[in-house]
């Protein structure tokens, strides 16, 4: 990272390239000199079609693909937004955390343009353009306790600024993400797994299998969705052949399991956040990531708040998955800040955010 003078007095336009997992984003977003955000084109591109019947994203697939669309999504995103690159104040890619072919594709092509036109390069952590949305859709500033929640971190985390992340807890064992998915496998609804089991769910009853609550009461802050997907999976061998109602109920009640373990570990977060930030900062709590779209888990943590006295925030759903519109805001943020990048600059498909946080002992522990 180099530091620039920073542009904070001037109103900014960034574009934003996201290529870390099975998603081609591009976008253009705007930041006015008070902090503002506006999304002047925000466009994506899934892949998903081509990595259906493998059952979950396939690395290679995935780089291929974004090879394939990239330049001519920046090219619409640039139409839509009604700017050209000679307006650009900077360009910004995701640089990790993410499948390292596609960083590869989208770092490259985002310092490409950053080269012809020499304009500075942000290198953005795909993270922390999650935990930045909500000041691009709601103006809302840091400090505030974040449940990020996507298909591959699971975290609890207090962002006091940016780039400033103490991380209270994470997975360790699946990604949140990662078990809805893993749970639409199993029950034969497809992929991507989220909404898949959220909409059965919707037909579902979400008391009629007693599944476990990991990690709920521990004190510590971190989270466990392997034995959930264990016991699902023996409910299901239990039953099969698995009517539609059997299938509908399963998944009601996995969603039930995993939003009140997710509640209560964030009801301990926000009691360790409210000391942490001492009592003159408001009380702000935000959830972010792929798995924030999921209404109710959404429903549930907005109530908790209500009884614990915070504010819930939490993007629209549009900007809850992987967009670019949020990757060209943390470039905004960072380089209002004058925090921008050589073009040497590496991707980094494992990539923490606080990395200060002690390592979490767990299987498949995700930082
Ligand atoms: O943030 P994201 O788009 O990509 C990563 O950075 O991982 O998150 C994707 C994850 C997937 O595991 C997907 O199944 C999950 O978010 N997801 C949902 C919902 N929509 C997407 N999980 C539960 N309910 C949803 N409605
Ligand atoms: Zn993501």
């Amino acid at each position: 990272m180099q530091q620039q003078e920073p542009t904070s007095a001037r109103r900014s336009l960034v574009l934003g390239i996201e290529t870390s997992c099975d998603e081609t984003a591009a976008a253009v977003v705007a930041r006015d000199p008070s902090g503002g955000g506006q999304v002047l084109s925000s466009l994506v591109r899934t892949q998903w079609e081509k990595h259906r019947p493998f059952g979950g994203v396939v690395p290679e697939i995935a780089a291929r693909a974004h090879v394939d669309c990239l330049d001519i999504l920046i090219g619409e995103a640039l139409r839509e937004a009604g700017v050209g690159l000679s307006d650009l104040s900077a360009v910004a890619a995701t640089t990790g955390p993410g499948l390292i072919g596609g960083l590869i594709v989208g770092a490259i092509t985002g310092k490409a343009l950053a080269l012809a036109r020499g304009l500075p390069f942000i290198a953005v952590h795909h993270l922390e353009a999650h935990a930045l949305t909500v000041g691009l859709t709601e103006g809302i500033a840091p400090p505030y306790l974040l449940l990020l929640v996507s298909g591959g971190h699971t975290q609890l985390l207090i962002v006091r600024g940016v780039g400033d992340y103490q991380r209270l807890g994470t997975t360790i064992d699946d990604a949140l993400g990662e078990a809805f998915d893993k749970t639409a496998k199993l029950l034969d609804l497809g992929f991507p797994g989220g909404p898949a089991v959220e909409n059965a769910a919707r037909s579902g009853r979400a008391d009629r299998f007693d599944l476990p609550r990991p990690m709920m009461g521990r004190e510590e802050l971190h989270f466990s969705f392997a034995g959930l997907k264990t016991a699902v999976r023996r409910a299901a061998e239990k039953l099969a052949p698995l009517s539609t109602q059997d299938v509908c109920d399963i998944a009601a009640s996995f969603e039930a399991a995993v939003a009140t373990s997710v509640a209560d570990r964030c009801a301990r977060a926000m009691d360790v956040a409210a000391v942490r930030l001492g009592p003159d900062l408001p009380l702000r709590f935000v959830v972010a990531g792929g798995v924030a779209a999921n209404q109710k888990l959404r429903g549930d943590l907005e109530r908790l708040c209500v009884s614990k006295g915070f504010s819930f925030h939490a993007p629209p759903l549009a900007l809850c998955g992987d967009n670019a519109a949020m990757i060209a805001w943390a470039g905004a943020e960072r380089l209002a800040r004058g925090l921008v990048d050589p073009l040497h600059a590496s991707v980094r498909p494992r990539w923490p955010l606080d990395n200060q946080a002690a390592p979490a002992i767990g299987a498949g522990v995700k930082a």
